[in-house]
């Protein structure tokens, strides 16, 4: 049989490996068991949406379309108002907007649909990462090229150390801001020497911006790509793209709603990608969609939540960890006393709780260091009692 031998570059992703890991495991001490290793929201969807969803009417006849790719007006106009609401940037529904089925099917279809896949192009990448980045890289025929987020840099990437000839050889550069599993900020002075240097060495910047509606009261909202590059006088967002998401901000990761957005040469390509690819969003996704980014309500809500747990984690585990507050997303990217995946382990067998080794979300550099070592990832995504008491046993953990 023959196949895209492409495939066999995929890694396997981090819960597999984990799995594999904790599967010698046993926890004997009758705890409940508590995941804090998966990023998937759990706190209620808003009503609006739910409401909308369950109109047998209004769904019998949602249901009896097909949708076109590029998205109804109604959609793309809620999300272009959104986007001017957020970042005060004026954004053309009809050129600079695509909605997608959430940010990892267009995170990765983007690749598919941008990159060449000529023998030495480049696709820049945080390290650690969201693993869809490396996935479409490979998938098309790229090469990865990770830009390490060290604790000896507060966890930014030295932009500045890539050297001139690697940027010629990029084709796209993902960043992701609030980082995954980092939680920290590009900051706009960075991403304006990146649109620099993308028109300089003609690439694209594809700015997961995800995690960009959960952040904190005593820190500043999160930036995004498009601003600073409106900023600069880069109105057509020429080179840019940003990539949001309903499932974190709107804690609907089961809708797959999100968007695309900015230059509208890259969009109407990936649009033309998208047709063929058949992955139009349905009517009634898109109904929904459309009344969540119209609220912000309970946005707000959700941030407070968010809010609440990290007070109350931090106030029980600051004491015994290095804790490094997030500017945004819902992890702790945590210092780990002895190598990470051991920690896991011996935390699940101890304490019954599942966190993701670093390791699992990083690559080994030249170097041979992987910068996701020495770390795990908390997921504050479980109720408050639940992340309480989680805190409490991690706490009960450094003390046995
Ligand atoms: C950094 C990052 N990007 C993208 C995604 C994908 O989210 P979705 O496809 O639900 O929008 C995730 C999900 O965990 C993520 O952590």
């Amino acid at each position: 049989m023959s196949y895209n031998l492409r495939l066999n570059h995929l890694q396997p992703y981090p819960f597999e490996k984990l799995r594999e890991v904790l599967s010698a495991c046993k926890h004997d001490g009758g705890l409940e068991h508590i995941a804090l290793s998966i990023g998937e929201p759990k706190h209620a969807p808003p009503s609006v949406v739910i409401d909308a969803l369950s109109n047998p009417q209004a769904l019998a006849q949602q249901l009896a379309i097909y949708p076109v790719s590029r998205g109804g007006d109604a959609l793309r106009q809620a999300i272009a108002e959104w986007l001017g609401a957020r970042f005060a940037v004026e954004i053309d529904p009809l050129r600079h907007v695509l909605p997608v089925n959430g940010t990892r099917e267009a995170l990765f279809a983007f690749g598919q649909a941008m990159l060449s896949g000529d023998a030495g192009s480049l696709v820049g990448m945080p390290n650690p990462f969201y693993q869809i980045y490396e996935g479409a890289a490979l998938l098309a025929g790229a090469t990865p090229f990770y830009i390490a987020n060290t604790p000896d840099n507060d966890y930014q990437a030295d932009f500045a150390s890539i050297a001139p000839t690697t940027w010629d050889a990029m084709e796209v550069l993902y960043i992701c801001s609030p980082g995954n599993p980092t939680g920290h900020l590009i900051s706009d002075a960075q991403m304006r020497r990146l649109i620099e240097l993308a028109h300089q060495h003609d690439f694209i910047i594809a700015a997961d911006e995800c995690y960009c509606e959960i952040y904190f009261a005593d820190q500043p909202r999160p930036g995004g790509l498009l601003a600073s590059s409106e900023a600069m006088g880069n109105a057509e967002f020429a080179r840019c793209v940003v990539f949001h998401s309903l499932s974190k901000r709107s804690n609907l990761p089961g809708l797959r709603s999100g968007f695309v957005a900015g230059d509208a040469e890259i969009i109407q390509r990936f649009l033309q990608y998208r047709t063929y690819h058949g992955c139009a969003l349905g009517m009634h996704q898109q109904h929904a969609s459309t009344l969540a980014w119209q609220d912000e309500q309970h946005v707000e809500e959700n941030r407070a939540l968010y809010e609440a747990k990290f007070r109350a984690v931090n106030e029980i585990l600051s004491p015994f960890y290095a804790l490094q507050q997030p500017a945004g997303g819902f992890y702790h990217w945590l210092p780990t006393p002895s190598d990470d995946v051991s920690f896991c382990q011996s935390l699940f067998a101890d304490q019954h709780i599942t966190v993701m080794p670093g390791t699992f979300l990083g690559r080994e550099q030249e170097d041979g260091f992987n910068p996701g070592s020495n770390h795990v990832r908390v997921a504050w995504v479980a109720p408050l009692e639940e992340c309480v008491e989680a805190a409490q046993r991690l706490v009960a953990f450094t003390n046995s």
